[in-house]
């Protein structure tokens, strides 16, 4: 949520600035601005609307610096709107601050402020900050640095700010908690990128700094100094970027996610390279080896997430119980942060998140991690927060999810918990060595099997064309195909703004039955498992009701097809492997749904891609 940009250094601040709100936009969309200082001159500007709308609102004004901040807006306090788009300023027009996070307890140090005089031209929690700030730095005589400092002990709440000052006008001052932030080291270390993550930075420098909570960063050309809230230095632990700037452009694709739901068979087979070896019988996993003791004997495992992250923790839960023998809940990372979860000594928590920045999420397992609790991360994000907190993890090497709607983190993170699973319960014994090698085999071809349903794409864009003006789908699946029919409802929802639910395919009668009319739309997860023949009966049910039948079938059923409308065919596989091939049509379904009404599918509205406030 919000994207954040910061450069400071010899070169013209604002195309770099541009440049990275572009690539960052994926983060919010709601305003876009910049605030550009040229020696003692500082112009800001901002626009309701996306980056595009910033760019042309510009033309012919002072673009003239070599240190500015820009940011790109996901609305939380105030409506999308000029005034109250980022960057803010201070009263005195000295200091220029942008924002992602939110202040809970704004409201409160506004009114004091309202007090002593202050007034305010936005609704944001941002410009409340910035004004506390100044005030601090007016009252006590101090730097800015100082000042900053006192304001954050008293604020609650995430952020991560970029703060510029008419006085410095080659310093950055940075501070963050709960959301991220990545500073590149120019090459001859005279300049600086800041930024929400490395994408603005990739094409200047692989060398980068991921700024700890509670940090402050005062940045200038050729210093980098990291200081802790009690003002002292950190030393700035400096790694390297793993990533191509390939990576994070649309390579010849429309939009990112079809690009992304393109990549799958390369992204699924990254993710099992160098891990799975179906010849020599083995899984290599030194998250998993190295605490494999923990985990086999694990009493229960509880698996927190988000979204489309927690649909595959609800396939996991599947997974783990059938193949290691050990009870999983999976839970709302929202929900689990607020209750009072009883976590004990043998329990794991196993975090599932693209991003790793999910707000909810990563204070969830802060609490848990507080409270003893064993944390073991699958994350798409290299370096992100929740990869850092966790004890151990696995990467799903998808590269980076520019789409907001998540397709290949999700089958990444399926092929994840599956090698996981499988090594857990081949250590423990609760599998037999015939069932773990024919899985390996079976994962070993899902990147294959993959490519043969994208060769076939077309015929999802028929059906999608075929069901866009309906108001409402419901999507059944069982089993293991269950999470992804939920995970199909929720696709549909975000990408075509059509109503859908997603539900077990036997729970159906026990109420959703009473939508189905002959123009609903039903899709049913129906792949060749050991429901089958019970999803079957379902099919019938809602053929006797007149529903339209969409079926996803598994080759060679001769059933399904005289039940359905239309239908769509996948390559065989176990019923534990299924899911990382049975989501990727309704992926299609509804990235040709969301195209065929006309819909921003990159960037659909209200969303974010990083949900870092809660
Ligand atoms: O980055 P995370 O996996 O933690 O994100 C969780 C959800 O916000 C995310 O999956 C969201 O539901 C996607 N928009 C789904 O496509």
């Amino acid at each position: 949520m919000c994207g954040i940009v910061g450069y400071t250094g010899p070169r013209e601040a604002f195309p770099v600035i541009l440049k990275g709100l572009k690539r960052l936009e994926y983060r919010g969309y709601d305003s876009a601005g910049v605030a550009l200082l040229n020696q003692d001159h500082l112009n800001v500007y901002k626009k309701k609307g996306k980056v595009a709308d910033l760019e042309e609102a510009i033309i012919g004004k002072d673009l003239q610096a070599n240190i500015g901040i820009g940011h790109t807006r996901w609305a939380t306090h105030g409506e999308p709107s000029d005034r109250n788009a980022h960057p803010h300023t201070s009263a005195n027009g000295s200091l220029a601050m942008i924002h992602n996070g939110i202040i809970e307890n704004y409201a409160q140090i506004k009114s004091e402020l309202l007090n002593k005089g202050y007034s305010f031209k936005s609704d944001t929690d941002t410009e409340v900050l910035i004004n506390f700030i100044e005030y601090i730095q007016s009252n006590n005589d101090c730097s800015l640095e100082e000042a900053l400092r006192i304001a954050l002990k008293r604020v609650t709440g995430a952020y991560c700010i970029l703060l510029i000052e008419k006085d410095n006008p080659d310093t950055i001052i940075a501070a963050r908690k709960g959301s991220p932030l990545v500073i590149g080291i120019g090459k001859g270390r005279d300049e600086h990128f800041l930024a929400s993550d490395a994408s603005p930075i990739i094409e200047y420098t692989k060398e980068v700094v991921y700024v700890n909570d509670y940090e402050l960063a005062i940045v200038k050309p050729g210093e980098l100094i990291l200081k802790n809230l009690g003002n002292e230095k950190v030393t700035p632990y400096v790694t390297k970027l793993d990533m191509e700037l390939a990576a994070i452009e649309k390579g010849g694709y429309d939009h990112f996610m079809l690009k992304e739901i393109f990549e799958q068979p390369s992204t699924i087979y990254d993710c099992l390279r160098g891990r799975l070896d179906a010849a020599a019988g083995t899984i290599t996993m030194s998250g998993v080896e190295q605490n494999i003791e923990q985990l086999k004997n694990a009493n229960r495992i509880m698996i927190v997430a988000c979204g489309t992250s927690w649909h595959a923790g609800l396939v996991a839960e599947y997974i783990f119980e059938e193949l290691c023998r050990i009870p999983v809940e999976v839970e709302y990372a929202s929900e689990f942060r607020y209750r009072n979860p009883i976590v004990n000594k043998g329990d794991v928590i196993i975090a599932i998140s693209q991003s790793g920045e999910t707000a909810d999420t990563l204070v969830a397992l802060e609490k848990a991690k507080e409270n003893g609790a064993f944390i073991f991360g699958i994350v798409n994000v290299v370096g992100s927060s929740i990869s850092r907190i966790s004890h151990a993890g696995a990467y799903t090497h998808a590269g980076p999810e520019i789409g907001v709607a998540s397709t290949k983190a999700f089958t990444g993170q399926l092929a994840v918990i599956m090698m996981m699973a499988l090594k857990i319960a081949i250590e423990k014994g609760s599998i037999t060595p015939e069932y773990y090698k024919k899985l390996l085999l079976e994962l070993q071809d899902v990147p294959e099997k993959v490519d043969a349903i994208l060769k076939n794409a077309e015929e999802l864009q028929v059906i999608a064309d075929k069901y866009k003006d309906a108001s409402d789908f419901l999507f059944l699946g069982r089993g293991y195909n269950f999470p992804v029919a939920l995970e199909g409802a929720l696709k549909l929802k975000e990408i075509s703004y059509i109503h859908a639910e997603g539900y077990p395919a036997a729970e159906m009668k026990h109420g959703p039955i009473a939508l189905v009319t002959s123009q609903l739309p039903v899709v049913f997860v129906a792949t060749k498992d050991s429901y089958h023949e019970k999803i079957v009966s379902n099919m019938q049910e809602i053929k006797a009701r007149r529903g339209k039948i969409i079926s996803i079938i598994t080759d060679g059923d001769t059933v399904s097809p005289t039940l359905s409308d239309d239908w769509f065919s996948i390559p065989m596989a176990d019923e534990l492997i299924a899911p990382i091939l049975s989501v990727i049509p309704l992926q299609l379904l509804s990235y040709y749904t969301g195209i065929a009404k006309g819909i921003d599918v990159d960037k659909p509205r209200n969303l974010a891609k990083s949900v870092t406030v809660e």
